[in-house]
C-alpha cells in the first residue's frame, strides 16, 4: 500500500473549488486499492465524484492523476514577476543588475503536469497566494544572485522551491490560517507539517531536481535548531534551504508590515545564529531602501511604547521569579527532552538579549525611568517598536514549539513545559 492511498479531505476541497471555475479531469484511470476502477481517464472531476474518491483508498496518488485546465502558466508567472519587481519594496532593495534574469527562471517553468496542477490548486483561486509564491521565488533568486550563487541549476532550484514552498498548505484546513498568531497547539501542529507534505508531493515528481523538495522541506528551519518540522541545526540545513527560509520570512513581512525592510533587519538579527550570517548582511546592507521606509512609518505614541516596554520587562522579571522553581524541577528531567528544555532556555535568553541590544537594560528596574526622562531619542523609538513586536511574536512561537516538542518526546513533562511557557509569555 502506498502512503498516498487516502485522499486528503482538504486537498480534495481545493480540487472541488477549482472544478467550479475550471475543468478538472483525470489524466489516467483512477483505481481503488482493491482494483475497482473509480474513474476513467478523461473523466471530469467535480462534486459528483467527491464522496466516491473519499470512500476508497487509491492505488496511485490522486495528486499525480489530475489536470486542471487554465491555471498559472509561464506567461502568467512572468507577468506576475514583472509587477512584483516594480511594486515589491524588499525585492527592489535586493535588486541587482541581473534581476531580469530572474524572470527567465519563471519563463522556464517546466511542462510537468503534476507541478502545473499543484500550482493551479495553490494559487489559482487566490491571487495573493500566487503573488506570495512568485515573491518568494524572486526573493530566493535575488538572494542567490547577491551571494554570488548564480549557476543555472542553483537559480532553477531557487525559482521552483520558491513557487512550491507552501503547496503543503493544500492539505491543511483553511480555517487554521484564519486563526492568526494566537493559534492553539493542535492547529499549530497542522501548520508544522506543511513543509513535510510539500516535500512528499514534490519528491514524487521524478523529473524534478531533488534539491527543490529538500529546500522546501527546510523552509521553516532555523540554524539554531528551533525551526520546524525537523529542528535541524547549522550545516544540516542546506544553503538553498537557508535562503528559502529567509525569503519566506521577507515575503511574509512585506505582506504584513508597512516597513518590511526595517522589520526584516530586526527579525533576521533578533536571535543570533538563527539565519545565515551572509544573508543577514545582504538584507541589512540595503541602507538606502531602509532609510526610505522612514517616511511610511506610523509609530505608536512614545507613551504607548513605554507601556509596552514596561509590560515586556515585567514579564521578563516574572521569569526571574519563577527561575528557582523551574531549575529545581528541570534538575529532575533527563534524556533528550532535557536537551529540548535547555535549548528553549538558551533561545529565551537570546530573545531577552534583543531588548538589551535595542537599548533597554532588562535587568535594571530603573530602566523605564531613564527612558521616560530621556524622551524618544531618534531611532530608539522605531527600534523599540519593532523589537517589542518581534519579541512578542518570538516568545509565543518559542512557547508553542516547546510544547509541541515536549508532547512528542516526553508528554509526562508537559506540565513543566506549560510552567515555562506561562512564565515567559508577556502579559497583554
Ligand atoms: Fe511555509
Ligand atoms: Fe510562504
Amino acid at each position: 500500500m502506498n502512503e498516498f492511498a487516502d485522499v486528503n479531505r482538504h486537498y480534495l476541497d481545493r480540487v472541488m473549488d477549482a472544478s467550479k471555475n475550471s475543468e478538472v479531469e483525470a489524466t489516467e484511470d483512477i483505481v481503488a486499492g482493491n482494483g475497482m476502477k473509480l474513474l476513467s481517464k478523461g473523466a471530469r472531476i467535480d462534486e459528483r465524484v467527491r464522496e466516491r474518491l473519499l470512500e476508497y483508498k487509491l492505488r496511485k496518488p490522486l495528486e499525480s492523476s489530475l489536470k486542471v485546465a487554465g491555471g498559472p502558466d509561464p506567461a502568467l508567472l512572468v507577468r506576475c514577476g514583472e509587477r512584483l519587481l516594480e511594486e515589491h519594496s524588499t525585492l527592489q532593495a535586493l535588486r541587482t543588475s541581473r534581476s531580469l534574469a530572474a524572470l527567465d527562471c519563471l519563463r522556464a517553468f517546466p511542462a510537468i503536469e503534476t507541478l502545473h496542477t499543484l500550482l493551479a490548486l495553490y494559487g489559482g483561486s487566490d491571487p495573493r497566494k500566487l503573488d506570495h509564491a512568485v515573491a518568494v521565488s524572486l526573493l530566493a533568486i535575488s538572494l542567490h544572485q547577491q551571494l554570488g550563487l548564480e549557476s543555472e541549476s542553483a537559480l532553477k532550484v531557487a525559482a521552483l522551491s520558491g513557487l512550491f514552498h507552501d503547496v503543503g498548505e493544500l492539505y491543511i484546513d483553511p480555517a487554521v490560517f484564519r486563526a492568526g498568531g494566537d493559534m492553539p497547539l493542535d492547529q499549530w501542529k497542522q501548520v508544522c507539517v506543511h513543509p513535510l507534505v510539500a516535500h512528499r508531493l514534490l519528491s514524487a515528481v521524478s523529473q524534478l531536481d531533488k534539491a527543490v523538495a529538500m529546500a522546501v522541506l527546510q523552509h521553516h528551519e532555523r540554524l539554531d535548531g528551533f525551526g520546524y518540522p525537523m529542528g535541524l541545526q547549522d550545516a544540516a540545513v542546506t544553503k538553498p534551504g537557508c535562503i528559502l527560509a529567509a525569503s519566506e520570512l521577507l515575503a511574509g513581512l512585506s505582506e504584513a508590515s508597512r516597513t518590511p525592510l526595517h522589520s526584516a533587519r530586526v527579525a533576521l538579527k533578533l536571535v543570533p545564529r538563527e539565519f545565515d550570517r551572509s544573508i543577514v548582511d545582504v538584507v541589512s546592507s540595503s541602507r538606502v531602501a531602509i532609510e526610505q521606509e522612514l517616511d511610511r512609518i506610523e509609530l505608536p505614541t512614545w507613551h504607548d511604547t513605554l507601556e509596552e516596554v514596561h509590560r515586556v520587562v515585567s514579564g521578563l522579571h516574572s521569569v526571574e521569579h519563577c527561575r528557582p522553581e523551574y531549575t529545581t524541577r528541570l534538575d529532575r528531567v533527563q534524556g533528550p527532552v532535557r536537551v529540548t528544555f535547555l535549548a528553549a532556555g538558551m533561545r529565551y535568553e537570546r530573545i531577552r538579549m534583543a531588548l538589551a541590544s535595542a537599548g533597554v537594560n532588562t535587568r535594571d528596574a530603573g530602566e523605564l525611568r531613564r527612558l521616560i526622562s530621556d524622551g524618544p531619542a531618534p531611532g530608539l523609538h522605531l527600534e523599540l517598536t519593532l523589537v517589542l513586536r518581534e519579541i512578542r511574536w518570538r516568545l509565543r512561537e518559542l512557547g508553542r514549539e516547546l510544547m509541541l516538542r515536549v508532547q512528542r518526546q516526553a508528554p509526562d513533562h508537559l506540565d513543566l513545559a506549560d510552567f515555562a511557557v506561562r512564565s515567559f509569555s508577556t502579559p497583554h
